[in-house]
């Protein structure tokens, strides 16, 4: 398959259609690596891709140019899904330059042998004349990488905005109008809150100044290239980065005996009657990589769990230790579960909470084995009160 952006930008990716786990996160739809190739009086392929499928990527270019007519492979970001076909990519075209920032070039240093490479160092906001084209460089710390950079194409206005903006799907579609837009919008959502959360100051800098630019089309490194819903991306992005509260209750839960299951429904059941939005996520069912964008939006969370041998349930510690990594901002919540002979797991649940900045709305609430009539309403109670907090804090 081929697809132009405008005329002599081609993308050259790769489809990867069987991916299911990119380091943690679940990919259900697969992803796509994203390379292109801008044509001019002086060639340049921005990025490659994950390294066994250099060789689809080496065949797309090839269609377009005679090899030997790339003169630079810009180098984005070193992380080796966009970097890990360089060196073949570079065996493949003898008379490219690799172009990067210093800190790129330290990076794919220290995953390559690059002795014999040749590098161009970019400054930030420098250029790059294709010929009639240029190119212009941004760097976009920690949006993910240290490294990480952003390249406009001036005269097309095309920002190739690396892992920002992007998606972890694999469709035959380059473009946002061809898929459905709320489709893509929540993987994009679940792209977001899984690899870019943690940096959500980084991202607002960045907004600010790439959005300064005319932008005609965002084409990131994962996913389809926007260019019909541009605004919606972009306003998303801001929303995301600060985490924006909704209306909305996020009760989580990992049970032993269906004690815990009990008062999380409980919790639910109260929350729904408050007129907000509210999911229960049963950790036995839900993945991580989806719990994470539903944390992302809400105005409070439950987290809920059994005591297992003097501690959290194994689901509930691996959920919260990934969503502290993610470093969620702005929100509160409350602890909840059931417990045989000691309720340390409500320790462990709010030092996690304190470590994440998650204000505690109150003290936990525990029973001893079964959840009886009163302690099911002191559960509905507390629901209720979470909906009440959600409502005057959430949009
Ligand atoms: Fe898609 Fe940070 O690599």
């Amino acid at each position: 398959m081929h697809a132009e952006l405008v005329a002599g930008v081609h993308w050259t990716g790769f489809l990867d259609w069987a991916v299911r786990d990119f380091h943690g996160y679940r990919t259900e739809r697969g992803s796509t690596y994203n390379a292109y190739l801008v044509c001019d009086t002086q060639t340049a392929l921005i990025d490659t891709v994950k390294a066994p499928y250099g060789p689809e990527l080496l065949a797309r270019a090839a269609r377009v140019v005679s090899l030997d007519q790339i003169n630079y492979v810009v180098c984005n970001h070193a992380e080796p899904d966009h970097s890990g076909a360089m060196p073949e990519v570079l065996a493949a075209c003898p008379n490219a330059v690799v172009v990067c920032n210093a800190k790129c070039r330290e990076a794919l240093g220290r995953h390559f042998d690059t002795t014999a490479w040749r590098f161009r160092i970019v400054k930030d906001g420098e250029t790059l004349s294709l010929g009639t084209r240029t190119l212009q460089f941004f760097d976009t710390p920690m949006v993910h990488w240290p490294e990480s950079m952003a390249t406009y194409l001036v005269e097309a206005q095309i920002l190739f905005s690396m892992d920002a903006f992007g998606q972890h799907v694999a469709t035959a579609r380059r473009f946002d109008d061809e898929l459905p837009v709320d489709l893509i919008l929540a993987e994009a959502k679940t792209y977001y809150a899984n690899i870019v959360m943690p940096y959500g100051r980084q991202v607002q800098a960045t907004l600010k100044r790439l959005t300064a630019l005319p932008i005609r089309m965002v084409a990131p490194s994962h996913g389809v290239i926007w260019r019909s819903h541009i605004g919606r991306i972009l306003s998303a992005y801001n929303e995301w980065a600060v985490c924006k509260p909704a209306a909305k209750v996020v009760v989580f839960f990992s049970t032993m005996w269906g004690s815990t299951r009990q008062m999380a429904e409980s919790i639910a059941n109260g929350a729904m009657a408050g007129s907000v939005d509210v999911r229960l996520l049963d950790l036995a069912a839900v993945h991580d990589t989806d719990l994470v964008p539903e944390i992302m939006d809400c105005a409070c969370l439950a987290a809920g769990t059994a005591t297992l041998n003097m501690g959290m349930m194994p689901r509930m510690a691996a959920a919260l230790t990934y969503l502290r990594g993610l470093r969620p901002t702005g929100k509160a919540g409350v602890a909840f579960g059931s417990f045989g002979w000691a309720s340390k797991s409500m320790d462990d649940v709010q030092a996690t909470f304190a470590d994440m900045q998650v204000k505690a709305l109150e003290p936990a609430l525990t029973v001893k084995y079964r959840p009886d009539r009163a302690v099911l309403d002191q559960c509905r109670a507390l629901g209720g009160r979470l909906a009440d907090y959600a409502r005057t804090t959430g949009a």
